[in-house]
Parts: C-alpha cells; sequence; structure tokens
C-alpha cells in the first residue's frame, strides 16, 4: 500500500550498534523533519516503518527484533533497499535546553532532533537506557553531533546503573529543561508523563504501532482515537493521555 513511488537507495556504510542491530547509511538525501518516519521495503519480506536517524545522507538504525528488522540488519554496502515517506509529524524546533531520552530502537526517533536543535544553538542533554551496555544503541551519534551524554544500564555494565529515566531525574529535579522530548518502551514513555504531570515543561512523546500504510488509511496504528502514523508518530502528552493508563 503506498500514497508515493518507492525511492532506491544503496547502502554505501552499515555500521554495527552493539549486539543488537545495525545503523545503514544511504546514498542520497531524504529532506525529513526529526522524528518523522520512512517506510522500508524489502521486496518478499515485508515493508516496515523506522525513523529517520539522519536526513543527509538518509540513514536508518535498525534493532532486530523479528523476520523483517533480522533481514534488514544483515544488508551489506551495495544492497538496495525501497523507501517512501518521509510520513508523519515530528518534534517541534524550539527550545534552548533540551532533554531527550532514548530506549532501545527509539533512540533513532531523537537523532535528528539533536541535529537540529544543536545547530540552532540549543543544549541538548541525551539520556540512553539499555538492558545492558552491548545493548546501548547510537552513542557514537550522539558524541558526534556534540550532545551531552547519559548512559544508564539495568545491570550496570555502562553508566548509571538503572533506566534513563533515572539518569534524567538530575536535571528535572533542577528544572533545567526547558523541553523534553522521548521515544522508547512505553512503559519508559508513561514513566516520563507521570513525572511531568503538572509541571509546566513541555513534553513530546514518539509512539510506535504496527504499521500498514504510514498515512492514515488502513487504520492499523490507531492509538485511542488518533491515528499514530498520521497525527504523530509524535504528540505531545496531553494528546496521549491514554498513555497514562496502566499497562494491560
Ligand atoms: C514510527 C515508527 C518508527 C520506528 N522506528 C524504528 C527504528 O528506527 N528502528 C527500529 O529498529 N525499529 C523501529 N520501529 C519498529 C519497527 O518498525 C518494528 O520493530 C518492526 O516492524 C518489527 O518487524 P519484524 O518483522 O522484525 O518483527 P515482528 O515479527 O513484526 O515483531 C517481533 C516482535 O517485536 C514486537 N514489535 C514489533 N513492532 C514493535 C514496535 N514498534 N515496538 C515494540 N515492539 C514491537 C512484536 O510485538 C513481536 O513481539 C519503528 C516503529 C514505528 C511505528
Ligand atoms: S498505518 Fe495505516 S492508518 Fe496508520
Amino acid at each position: 500500500m503506498s500514497d508515493a513511488p518507492h525511492r532506491t537507495y544503496r547502502i554505501i556504510e552499515r555500521r554495527p550498534e552493539g549486539g543488537v542491530g545495525a545503523t545503514l547509511i544511504l546514498d542520497g538525501a531524504l529532506p525529513a523533519e526529526p522524528g518523522q518516519f520512512v517506510m522500508v521495503w524489502l521486496p518478499g519480506i515485508e515493508e516496515r516503518p523506522l525513523a529517520v536517524m539522519n536526513d543527509d545522507p538518509l540513514s536508518i538504525t535498525v534493532r532486530v527484533v523479528g523476520p523483517f528488522t533480522r533481514a534488514l540488519a544483515a544488508c551489506q554496502p551495495g544492497d538496495r533497499l525501497w523507501v517512501r515517506g518521509p510520513y508523519g509529524r515530528g518534534f517541534p524546533a524550539r527550545g534552548e535546553r533540551l532533554l531527550l531520552a532514548g530506549g532501545g530502537s527509539g533512540v533513532a526517533s531523537l537523532t535528528l532532533l539533536a541535529k537540529r536543535a544543536l545547530a540552532a544553538g540549543a543544549t541538548v542533554r541525551v539520556a540512553l537506557g539499555a538492558r545492558s551496555g552491548d545493548q546501548l544503541m547510537l552513542p557514537w551519534r550522539f558524541r558526534e553531533l556534540g550532545c551531552e551524554l547519559l548512559l544508564a544500564t539495568d545491570d550496570g555494565s555502562l553508566g548509571l546503573a538503572g533506566t534513563a529515566l533515572d539518569a534524567l531525574e538530575p536535571d528535572l529535579a533542577a528544572g533545567w529543561p526547558d523541553l523534553v522530548a522521548a521515544c522508547g518502551p512505553e512503559v519508559m514513555l508513561r514513566a516520563l508523563a507521570r513525572r511531568l504531570q503538572g509541571s509546566d515543561v513541555p513534553l513530546y512523546l514518539s509512539l510506535e504501532r504496527a504499521m500498514k500504510c504510514g498515512f492514515g488509511v488502513c487504520g492499523n496504528c490507531h492509538c485511542g482515537d488518533r491515528l499514530v502514523c498520521r497525527d504523530g508518530p509524535v504528540f505531545p502528552v496531553d494528546e496521549v493521555l491514554c498513555l497514562l493508563e496502566p499497562a494491560p
């Protein structure tokens, strides 16, 4: 299902992401807003959504969780990918002190935001969380961009022993950020939404739902009365208060 033709890209570089996936750097640009996503098609396998990790050159970061992501992460320089998009509503480009929280593959939705905010003169602190040090994704990219990095692992093998939220807490308690943005497991997003309830610091969350069309037609990606592909994937927290409900 498509509202636009696919563009074909060739992989020019494959960079392993710890033991969990890879970043694929492609041979062309795709102008995108921070937080937008593309639909990536591997003929004969599937078509799935992935965040635009960088727009020039277009780069995506994949974490292996099933058949599609396994096949994508195994692609090598010279292989072709079919891409349509970008789709969705991204993060707002404002703020002088941005605090970003990422977990799992969700961190890929935050890199372009960091790049744009830094280019506009903002200070960007990024908390990345994972089970262990070898599962942290994209710390190299945030470092390369010039972000201040706060690392947290459940097993304490790298950075703080705890979650990305634990790593953010001192800055939240000090009232440092003027904007908070997050993408990752919903348990993390819920906890962050609760932590900032009643605060006047704007919080934007990027949600992930199973997607088919990517542009608001199939209804596959609903979250309450919203379609994540069309109305999101980035939402101001007030628009997705359903997240604050306890997990089923
Ligand atoms: C807007 C958006 C942006 C995304 N960006 C990225 C990205 O940059 N990098 C990346 O690696 N992945 C990203 N994802 C998730 C990615 O699309 C899925 O992981 C992928 O479709 C899984 O396909 P699969 O065939 O490998 O696994 P499947 O067989 O489809 O799923 C394997 C397991 O993973 C679970 N799963 C599938 N999708 C998700 C999901 N979105 N969140 C949590 N669990 C899931 C399934 O429930 C199942 O248990 C994004 C998703 C969305 C909606
Ligand atoms: S993926 Fe089809 S409506 Fe969102």
